[in-house]
């Protein structure tokens, strides 16, 4: 006889969804809402930095790769961390360029990407249609020249357009996490 256990659909390992792109591009209000809606563990990887990089951004002066490697290194190991509780965590970082993707993923089997594609022009009037936000059209260009677009030798990494309206960003998103894991809430 096979028993119960032997029917059940085994549900697979934890995930941690790293939901990345350029500053603007909807990473942390995409990130939220689709967690509310999973009910999965959400970090934004902003509050993790380093006190001496908060300053340093604070100061004007832009991180360097050897400011970036604890503060990878702190979100590697929160990732870590929530694979161990959660079905599903979303964690918020904008992580641009290949090397950082890399070191999110080491000794994080079960970590993948979401990369949140914008088009410049479409970040540029959605930015500066932002009331009560200043816009600095330099940051903007900045994050394009570091961004490293994912490619074919990345196929942990989905793209999904930000061109849509939020609403339907958000639906994107959700349709594609519950069709790796049927078992999410609905
Ligand atoms: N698909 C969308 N359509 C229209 N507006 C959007 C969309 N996605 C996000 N926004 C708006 O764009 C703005 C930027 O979004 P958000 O702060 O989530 O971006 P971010 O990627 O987290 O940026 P940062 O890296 O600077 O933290 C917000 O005002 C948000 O409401
Ligand atoms: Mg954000």
């Amino acid at each position: 006889m096979i028993s119960s256990d032997a029917t059940k659909q085994a549900d697979p390992p934890n995930r941690v969804v790293v939901v990345m792109g350029v500053s603007g591009s909807g990473k942390s209000t995409v990130a939220r809402t689709v967690a509310a809606a999973l009910d999965a563990a959400m970090l934004d990887g902003d509050f993790l930095h380093p006190r001496a990089n908060v300053e340093k951004m604070a100061s004007g002066e832009p991180l360097a790769d050897e400011d970036r490697w604890p503060w990878l290194d702190a979100l590697n190991d929160a990732a870590f961390a929530m694979s161990r509780t959660h079905k599903l965590s979303l964690l918020v970082c904008s992580a641009l360029r290949k090397r950082y993707r890399d070191r999110l993923r080491e000794g994080n089997p079960g970590l993948s990407f979401v990369f949140l594609k914008a088009d410049r022009a479409l970040l540029e009037s959605r930015l500066t249609a932002r009331r009560g936000h200043f816009f600095k059209p330099e940051m903007l260009r900045s994050q394009f020249e570091a961004l490293e677009e994912p490619g074919p030798d990345e196929p942990d990494v989905i793209s999904v357009g930000v061109e849509a309206s939020l609403d339907e960003v958000v639906a994107a998103l959700i349709g594609l996490l519950r069709e790796s894991r049927p078992s999410l809430p609905r």
